[in-house]
Formats: C-alpha cells, sequence, structure tokens
C-alpha cells in the first residue's frame, strides 16, 4: 500500500468490525492477477470521467475489494491534487464501508455485490455532498433530456437516515458551489435521477413522504422496468424470492408488497430538474 497506514485507509473508507479484519487479510499478500486486472481497469478510468462502471473483466467480487482497497489512496491523492477538501474525498470514499456493511444485510457474510456500482467510487468524479451524491459526467453519455448541457450531475441516494426536504435543498445549493468551484471548465445546471424512488406509483401511494417529495422536484423523462428494485431498496434482498416473509410495518413496506401481490412492476423512474443558482461566487 503506498504511503498510508492500514488504520488511516479503514478510516478513510469506513471499513468497520469484521469487515476491518477481512479487508486487512487481502492486504497481506502481494495482489494476484484478478486484482492487477481490475487495478489496471481503475487506473484507465481515474480522471476521465466515465458515466459507467467496469466491466467485470474475469475479476472476482474480491479482487474487486482489493482493487478498491490498493487504488483507494490514488484516488484520494486524485481528489486533493484537484483542491478538494480531504473531509470531502473521504464522504465519498466511507461508501466503500457502508456497502460492506450492506453486503453483509443482504447476504451475511463478508463481500461486496455492488462492487461495480463502486468502481465509479474510483473513478473521481462522484462526491457526497451533504445528503446526496453527484456523479459528474458528459450529458451525451447520460442520456437524459438534458441535452444542451455538456455536463450532468447524476444524483444518487446513499443509505443514511431521512431525506428531509431541507436536507435535500442544502445538499443540491452545496453541490451547485462545489463543483463550480473544484469543475470550473465543466459546467453544469441540470442534474438527473434514475431510481426506484421517482416511480410515479410511489408519489401517488405516498404523497406526503419525503420520497415523494424528492421524487416531485424532478420532470419525469420515462419509466423502465425494474422488478427487484424497489424490494431491494426497501428490505436489503435480493431477488423476488419469499417476498411473504417480509416485515410490512412501515407505509413503504406495505406499499411495495402489495403492489407486487396485484401484478404490478416496480419501475425506474429517469428524471431531470433544473439545478438552483449558486448562491457565491467561488473564491
Ligand atoms: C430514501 C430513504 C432515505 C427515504 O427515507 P425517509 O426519508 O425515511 O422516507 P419517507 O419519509 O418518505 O418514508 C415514508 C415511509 O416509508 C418508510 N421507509 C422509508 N425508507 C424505508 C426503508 N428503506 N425501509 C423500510 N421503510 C422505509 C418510512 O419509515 C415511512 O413509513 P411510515 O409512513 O410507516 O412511517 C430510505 O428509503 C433509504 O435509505 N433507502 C435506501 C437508499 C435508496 O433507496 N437509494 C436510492 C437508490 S436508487
Amino acid at each position: 500500500m503506498t504511503g498510508v497506514a492500514q488504520d488511516e485507509l479503514f478510516t478513510l473508507l469506513d471499513i468497520q468490525g469484521e469487515d476491518a479484519l477481512e479487508c486487512a487479510s487481502l492486504l497481506a499478500s502481494p495482489p494476484g492477477d484478478g486484482t492487477r486486472r481490475a487495478l489496471a481497469s481503475l487506473d484507465a478510468r481515474l480522471g476521465v470521467f466515465p458515466s459507467t462502471s467496469a466491466s467485470a473483466d474475469g475479476c472476482t467480487e474480491t479482487d474487486w475489494i482489493e482493487a478498491f482497497l490498493r487504488f483507494a489512496p490514488v484516488v484520494h491523492g486524485h481528489h486533493l491534487s484537484l483542491g478538494i477538501p480531504p473531509e470531502s474525498s473521504a464522504a465519498i470514499l466511507a461508501d466503500v464501508g457502508l456497502n460492506l456493511r450492506i453486503n453483509r444485510r443482504v447476504h451475511g457474510r463478508f463481500g461486496l455485490d455492488t462492487w461495480a456500482w463502486l468502481t465509479l467510487h474510483m473513478a473521481g468524479n462522484i462526491f457526497r455532498i451533504g445528503r446526496l451524491q453527484f456523479h459528474l459526467v458528459r450529458s451525451d453519455e447520460e442520456g437524459s433530456a438534458a441535452a444542451s448541457d455538456s455536463w450532468v450531475l447524476g444524483v444518487h441516494i446513499p443509505e443514511d437516515g431521512g431525506l428531509s426536504p431541507a436536507l435535500v435543498d442544502t445538499s443540491f445549493s452545496q453541490a451547485r458551489e462545489f463543483f463550480d468551484r473544484y469543475f470550473p471548465d465543466k459546467a453544469v445546471s441540470v442534474a438527473s435521477c434514475d431510481s426506484w424512488m421517482l416511480d410515479p406509483y410511489l408519489a401517488r401511494k405516498l404523497p406526503h413522504s419525503n420520497i415523494a417529495a424528492f421524487a416531485r422536484r424532478f420532470t419525469l423523462d420515462r419509466c423502465s422496468d425494474a422488478p427487484g428494485d424497489a424490494v431491494y431498496f426497501t428490505f436489503r434482498q435480493r431477488g423476488m424470492e419469499n417476498l411473504d416473509r417480509l416485515p410490512r410495518e412501515t407505509s413503504l413496506q406495505r406499499v411495495v408488497l402489495e403492489r407486487i401481490d396485484d401484478g404490478g412492476v416496480w419501475q425506474l423512474g429517469h428524471g431531470h430538474l433544473v439545478l438552483p443558482a449558486a448562491r457565491s461566487t467561488p473564491a
């Protein structure tokens, strides 16, 4: 590992408990072929603003985890070289630890079935700003209605407590300032979001929820079938087996399952919005 102590690395990535032990064991011996291939792929993607995840290229989930551990200090250095504060870099890299914890909830073991999502983080163009994450990509590659802009912010919603409108407002306005400051040559005025949360069915059924208020910010461009997304994000279960065993305690849990009971298919809503104007001129 280049120049970063292991405990510092695990703090940066917010890797805790049993996951830290597993990760330490991955770093205890030199990287194998799969990890080297994953590292080469991450290296080629750093700083070129890819909009999609890396392809597996025969690497295993464990290869990717080890590659993220070894590559994260490089991404952190890349962020710092752009003048981005260390805490902003750490805020997005902490998604590695969060996703390891989520993997334990989903599969009951060490792993990272969301490794492809984390390859975006390692390219250096996604940031957590307040409650939300923002992925800076060329708009033509994003395929949204933001055709007149060269760059667009893809919005993602990490799991981390409630999504109150006030938190979302702050996040959007801080994002505008952040990207104006650190990527001044990549003007953004539009954000896009592809999420089960933008399925209009949800806003109809839970009109007073934070999720509906979030969805209403976006102009819905289209929907596509995504039968498993609402189940995964609500229950952290992959696949559609044994749905009758899932809890129906919250209104969202009931809405998700009752739609499926009725033969409905959850959708991925693809939407966009115009970002609020920046509050201040970047220094
Ligand atoms: C998005 C998220 C932060 C919304 O949380 P929130 O602000 O609490 O949501 P709302 O206030 O709109 O919730 C409305 C209802 O749904 C419930 N709810 C919200 N998210 C829930 C979840 N993940 N699991 C179970 N119930 C949930 C709330 O408890 C509330 O129930 P109630 O009416 O019985 O009190 C939360 O769902 C979450 O963390 N999801 C995982 C991340 C995600 O889905 N990202 C998008 C990926 S595309």
